[in-house]
């Protein structure tokens, strides 16, 4: 119990007519990479928005370091989240900031004597993703790749004990996927983040995953790692996989 930092049970949500999440559960263990697959469609995106609040559920809990969430005030739940780090599937920058003003924006809230060196957290942030050279740079001046290692930097920037990874690779062509999978890994061994990696992305599945879950028709249907489940016996599962 101590080792777990987020869990989902019997987690359940309709929109309408369409019942997305039927009967979820999940926990993540300190430490950890869980990758979640599943179609499009399928509620991955809703269902770590669940996780964090952001969606209400129909039934069931979201838990969060031992709390379940819908217990919490708002004021809690905003503690709560700080140590949660949300890499969103639609990873804006904004526009009109530049990669420093970006990065600067998260530490906003932080009380004015951890303020000082946010100097020093921005660069530790940059370089972390191996773009210190960008700090002043505007976002129209970045590759997609870049873009996304500055959101990763920004996420990385308030040390999250979580972070939620929607799409991370997605709109990259293969060579830069792999060096933001590659860089998911290293901040899961440097800073040991738990993460959940919702991906369509075989090979960053296969980098950055320590367990698979993949969903389909609101539940979980298989578990496993990526040897296991792309070596599965059901032709389903392992059309994943090619
Ligand atoms: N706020 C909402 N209101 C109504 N329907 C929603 C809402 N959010 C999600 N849905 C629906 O829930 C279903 C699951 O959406 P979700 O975004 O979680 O899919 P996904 O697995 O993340 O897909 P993708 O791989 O394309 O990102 C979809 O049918 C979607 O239209
Ligand atoms: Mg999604």
């Amino acid at each position: 119990m101590e080792d777990i930092v987020a869990e989902l049970e019997h987690l359940k949500k309709s929109f309408g007519t369409k019942d997305v999440l039927k009967d979820i559960n999940v926990t993540l263990k300190k430490g950890e990479n869980l990758v979640v697959l599943g179609k499009s469609g399928s509620g991955k995106s809703v269902l770590i928005k669940c996780l964090v609040g952001l969606i209400d559920p129909d039934d069931g809990k979201a838990v969060l370091f031992g709390k379940n969430i819908s217990e919490l005030q708002n004021h809690e739940l905003n503690l709560l989240r700080k140590r949660v780090g949300f890499l969103f599937q639609s990873a804006a920058l904004y526009d009109s900031m530049t990669v420093r003003e970006n990065l600067e924006f998260p530490l906003r809230d932080l009380k004015d004597q951890d303020k000082t060196d946010t100097e020093a957290l921005i660069r530790e942030a940059l370089k972390n993703v191996g773009l210190e050279e960008a700090i002043d740079k505007m976002p129209s001046e970045l590759s997609g790749g870049m873009i996304k290692r500055v959101g990763l930097a920004r996420t990385l920037i308030l040390k999250p004990e979580i972070i939620l990874y929607d799409e991370p690779t997605t709109g990259l062509d293969p060579i830069t996927s792999k060096e933001i999978s590659n860089l998911i890994l290293e901040v899961q061994r440097k800073y040991s983040t738990a993460s959940i990696i919702i991906t369509h992305d075989v090979a960053c599945a296969r980098i950055t995953a320590n367990r698979i879950i993949i969903i389909k028709d609101g539940i979980f249907i298989a578990e496993g790692t990526f040897g296991e489940l792309s070596s599965s016996e059901d032709e389903w599962i392992r059309s994943f996989f090619i």
